[in-house]
């Protein structure tokens, strides 16, 4: 199979100069008609874009809880269709893409592993995607590989007939789409006491390997005075190239392996799963790490309005008896991605005006 593999392994040409520009320049490449076409990374995200999309996502919730609302949305986008391409596990983004997508009515299909598409003929993943392009009319992907969305979206724009690529988490490197249900989420939770301006926001866990805290990274130059602490043992500290985009953008951090210390002074906590998937042997990388879970007799050190976060699944990090808890975000959060992503899908399609004015 490798030998396949190898023999049509062809590089794109212009793909590596490409892929080595500053992501401030390649962001145009994924806008059209002063639209994003393509969701790549977190970085393609400014304000006014979050705060519009948060909105819509509420107003498609609130038209989403009658029958006549439903039906509204469910024609807007009848004639058109989403291939959901996940060829690493999933639940939540899988099920929320899918969901989002027939609340506005498009059609989906899937592809849920490498093992029953042409791949296991020697076909490139840049070759699958094109020819899913040939079908339908939206792309959302997830994939092992780190900038794998990155370049079915660059291939695509090099052909006659592109689609919208959404990036659904592209290994260890970005899950945009998820920072933006963390980013409605938070502005949820702190809708009475002023949104996510002002925020202090512990991230804590498997900070290294975690796709999710380096999108959510990203975004928070997007809201002011939002301070981070990093609260992750030496072995899975944040790398330094989210910390470099901080300090130049002169976002406050710290770092720290005592959890508990810092419990008291933040507005937030968005906890992680350790990601041994990535390890070179994952049966062997078994060390949990209790002193950064999340326990019961925390719950009276943190504060009264303090969100937990979890991008899910979790493991042991949150103790389950902690789910009672009002403060636990984490559920409502799950339900927040399909809101989020329904927007966004109606975004990319340009039936959002519609959406806003159903509700004017
Ligand atoms: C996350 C992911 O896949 O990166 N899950 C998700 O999309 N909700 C987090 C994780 O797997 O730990």
């Amino acid at each position: 199979m490798e030998k396949y593999a190898e023999q049509t392994q062809q590089e794109f040409e212009g793909w590596e100069e490409f892929f080595n520009k500053p992501v401030d320049e390649k962001v145009e490449n994924f806008i059209r008609k002063n639209r994003i076409y393509d969701i790549i990374y977190a970085q393609q995200f400014d304000r006014p874009f979050l705060d519009y999309l948060c909105s819509l996502a509420d107003s498609i919730r609130l038209l989403a809880k009658t029958k006549v609302g439903q039906s509204k949305l469910r024609h807007l986008l009848p004639h058109k269709r989403a291939m959901l391409y996940f060829v690493q596990p999933s639940t939540r983004t899988f099920l929320s893409f899918q969901n989002a997508c027939h609340i506005l009515g498009l059609t989906t299909s899937e592809i849920r592993g490498t093992s029953t598409s042409s791949e296991v003929k020697g076909e490139s993943p840049e070759d699958t995607i094109r020819t899913f392009a040939s079908y339908v009319d939206l792309i959302i992907s997830r994939h092992p590989e780190a900038g794998f969305a990155e370049k079915t979206a660059w291939v695509l724009n090099q052909t006659d007939h592109p689609v919208p690529v959404l990036n659904g988490g592209s290994g260890p490197d970005q899950h945009p789409t998820q920072a933006l249900l963390d980013i409605y989420t938070l502005e949820r939770e702190f809708r009475t006491i002023g949104g996510l301006d002002g925020k202090k926001i512990a991230m804590v866990g498997d900070l290294k390997r975690g796709r999710t805290v380096r999108s959510l990274s990203y975004l928070m130059k997007n809201y002011q005075d939002v301070e981070l602490v990093y609260v992750a043992p030496e072995v899975f500290k944040m790398k330094d190239d989210i910390k470099e985009f901080l300090n130049k953008h002169r976002i406050p951090f710290n770092e720290t392996e005592d959890f508990e210390s810092i419990m008291p002074e933040v507005d937030a906590i968005y906890m992680t799963r350790i990601q041994n998937e990535y390890a070179s042997d994952p049966t062997s990388d078994t060390e949990t790490f209790p002193q950064f879970h999340l326990k019961t007799n925390h719950l009276s050190v943190i504060q009264t309005h303090c969100a937990i976060l979890h991008p899910l699944p979790r493991r042991y990090e949150i103790d389950i008896r902690i789910d009672k808890d009002p403060r636990a975000a984490y559920w409502r959060q799950e339900r927040c991605g399909m809101w989020i992503r329904a927007a966004l899908i109606s975004y990319i399609f340009g039936v959002d005006g519609e959406i806003m004015a159903e509700l004017s």
